[in-house]
């Protein structure tokens, strides 16, 4: 069961799991509601966990749209190949999302038109968290949309010294309740 595998995780790597259980059905569909599907070509995930995100974009995605999830833990990573790897078009890696930019090489892509991200940005270290959002300013297209979720806004200064327009919604049927930060250039 995913929230027994996520408490489990939780209790060994407490700072990058950042949470004791998986987001809800809710928040899921309110990360993903405002992609524009139909017009996107390459969609990231960084921190995919059990893949209640994932599996929505799987699901919305055109067939042709290329999704890529990155995953650093192993076990949440096994838990997604079981779950997806059938999945057309769809790229699953085991690794540290600050390493993004050498797999888009790999797969000839320049950059992308959505982050979706399930990262704990207030418990990983400082500087993780500004690799990984200053790869992410640097990838994304001009109308690209970089989308995170967040417990409390702590974080917001550090969002805000990459993007400039930051539009923010609270989800109450999450446990805790979270905010869904769409974040633009
Ligand atoms: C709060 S959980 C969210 C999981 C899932 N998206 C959800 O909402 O249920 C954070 C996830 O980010 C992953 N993670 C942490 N640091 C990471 C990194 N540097 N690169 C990729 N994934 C990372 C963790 O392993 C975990 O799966």
């Amino acid at each position: 069961m995913d929230i027994i595998n996520f408490v489990k995780q939780y209790i060994k790597n407490p700072r990058t799991v950042g949470a004791v259980a998986p987001s809800s059905e809710k928040l899921g569909y309110k990360m993903i509601e405002d992609i524009d599907f139909l017009n996107t070509s390459c969609i990231i995930e960084y921190g995919p966990g059990t893949g209640v995100f994932t599996e929505k974009i799987l699901k919305e995605k055109k067939e042709d749209t290329v999704f890529i999830a990155i995953e650093y833990n192993r076990d949440f990573y096994k838990i997604l190949k079981g779950k997806f790897e059938d999945e057309k078009n769809f790229i699953l890696i085991n690794d540290s999302a600050e390493k993004l930019r050498q797999y888009l090489d790999k797969y000839n892509i320049c950059n992308v038109d959505y982050i979706v991200s399930g990262l704990p940005f207030a418990s990983l270290p400082e500087n993780i968290s500004q690799n990984i959002l200053s790869v992410t300013k640097e990838i994304l297209k001009n109308k690209g949309e970089f989308i995170t979720f967040q417990y409390t806004l702590l974080k917001m200064k550090l969002f805000r010294k990459y993007f400039c327009k930051i539009n923010k919604k609270k989800v109450l049927l999450n446990l805790p309740p979270a905010y869904v930060l769409r974040c633009k250039n």
